[in-house]
């Protein structure tokens, strides 16, 4: 039996932050929900998370999850009185307890898996992740026997000069025999430099003990502060992009672009510079994303190009041309072949394949038929100050420039609308509409002179 426990109680003084130090932010994930995240495949019956400050807040941001248990820690008095209160809703729990710290977002869960299997296979009363850290200060030491188990774990803060030396470091990642734990906890103390109860100090109590050094030791980066905050952003980015490239994607300036974790890619798509990927976002084989593009939660099909362009809520069909300088705001849905050109904004409508919007139009709550031409500056005048309407234009239809479109307003198919016209009425198919004022000419008139 597995129960996974995480920490997230702490306030994260370092932050300087309003919001609870595990609700940070990396790729578009906070940080608990890496944490739970990089712990699921190993299937725990139970999964606890503790939480004290602004619990409701944590609480209410992780209530999409199914089988999470909450554990509340009032007031916060450290790793190893966060852990105590399990006692209770563990109680007659048989098993291991792997407990994660809430702020150590970059553990790979393959890394998890072997710790599991290697405490299973030692009989250890408590297995604990460590690395050699270039820079371990500000985290716990951990100490070994000739035999390498582990003695104990110092804070930074509790080491003397010499014990800061040792660079093998704690990374808040424990396996524990739960009974073992469970029979040691009570007699943790608070006689160290914070005055805290610390979960390291049951290390000691507990035999055998014995560690696991990670290969990577970028994986078990602790986040305190914005500077590790934005650190473990830039290894995380490097890391999505690396797997990306690896399945056949190409960035021109890789480091100048960024991936959520849900972001997915055909072959053969090439990212220029400064292009950013957000959310739920699926970009097609063979696409040509940027320079200078900003795709949120869109489903992109094959053969697209952007170029300097901000897609959010969007569905792009294949060989369609975007931009530059276009917006696609939620709902924009494009069949294929589309070519939405510079300054031009398209927002919950329907185009189907073959439409051109070229040049300076709003496209608003409306419905294209094929191959429509949208003349430049033409506008959907889609709100009449109170509520959305809809325009519906006709297939092969084409808007000359300067055209307004007042909604609620049906274009037959065939339609041609004239340069300037502002049309309040229905057109039927086939039709020319203008609605403007004719043409005046005087002739041989100069001005009044004064
Ligand atoms: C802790 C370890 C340190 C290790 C480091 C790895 C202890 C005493 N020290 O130090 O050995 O090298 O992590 O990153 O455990 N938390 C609570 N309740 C509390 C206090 C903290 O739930 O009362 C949670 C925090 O929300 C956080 C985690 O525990 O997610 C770690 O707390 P933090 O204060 O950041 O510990 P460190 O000083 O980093
Ligand atoms: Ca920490």
């Amino acid at each position: 039996m597995l129960a996974v426990a995480v920490l997230a109680a702490g306030k994260g003084t370092r932050m300087k932050s309003d919001r609870p130090k595990v609700l940070q932010s990396l790729a578009g994930a906070t940080l608990v929900e890496r944490v739970l995240a990089s712990c699921r495949h190993l299937d725990p019956q139970r999964q606890l998370l503790i939480v004290g400050h602004q619990a409701e807040r944590v609480r209410s941001s992780l209530a999409y999850l199914e089988g999470l248990e909450f554990a509340l820690q009032q007031p916060q008095n450290g790793t190893g009185h966060a852990v105590q209160q399990l006692l209770g809703p563990l109680e007659g729990f048989e098993g291991e307890l792997l407990v994660l710290n809430g702020d150590v977002p970059l553990l790979r869960p393959a890394t998890l898996a072997a710790l599991l299997e290697r405490h299973r296979a030692s009989g250890a009363a408590v297995s604990l992740l460590t690395a050699r850290l270039a820079d371990p200060s500000g985290y716990g030491r951990v100490f070994t026997d000739e035999l390498g188990q582990v003695e104990a774990i110092v804070e930074h803060r509790d080491c003397s000069e010499e014990q800061r030396r040792n660079d093998l470091t704690n990374a808040g990642i424990y396996c524990f025999n739960w009974r073992a734990l469970a029979e040691v906890l009570p007699q943790l103390s608070t006689d160290n430099d914070q005055g805290e109860l610390y979960l390291t100090d049951t290390v000691a109590m507990l035999s055998p003990a014995v560690h696991v050094e990670v290969a990577d030791a970028a994986e078990i980066a602790g986040i305190n502060d914005r500077m590790q905050l934005a650190q473990c952003e830039i290894a995380l980015q490097e890391r999505l992009r690396s797997h990306w490239m690896a399945e056949g994607v190409s960035f021109v300036d890789p480091a100048s672009c960024t991936l959520s974790e849900g972001t997915r890619f055909g072959r053969d798509v090439l990212v220029e510079p400064q292009c950013h990927f957000r959310g739920r976002t699926s970009i097609g084989s063979g696409c040509r994303i940027g320079p200078g593009c900003l795709i949120e939660d869109s489903q992109l099909e094959d053969d697209v190009d952007v170029l300097y362009s901000v897609l959010r809520e969007v569905s792009v069909a294949g060989g369609c041309v975007v931009g530059p300088f276009a917006q696609l705001r939620a709902g924009a849905r494009l069949e294929s072949g589309c070519r939405i050109g510079n300054f031009v904004e398209v927002k919950n409508s329907h185009l189907a394949a073959g439409c051109k919007a070229n040049h300076l139009s709003y496209l608003g709550d409306a419905d294209l038929g094929a191959g429509v031409n949208v003349g430049a500056g033409t506008i959907t005048a889609n709100y009449d100050g109170v509520r959305k309407h809809r325009t519906v234009v006709g297939a092969g239809s084409k808007t000359g420039a300067n055209s307004v479109l007042v909604a609620p307003i049906v274009l037959g198919a065939g339609v041609t609308v004239g340069a300037g016209s502002t049309l309040t009425r229905d057109v039927p198919a086939g039709a020319l509409a203008l609605g403007r004022a004719p043409q005046l000419i005087k002739t041989d008139w100069s001005p009044p002179r004064g």
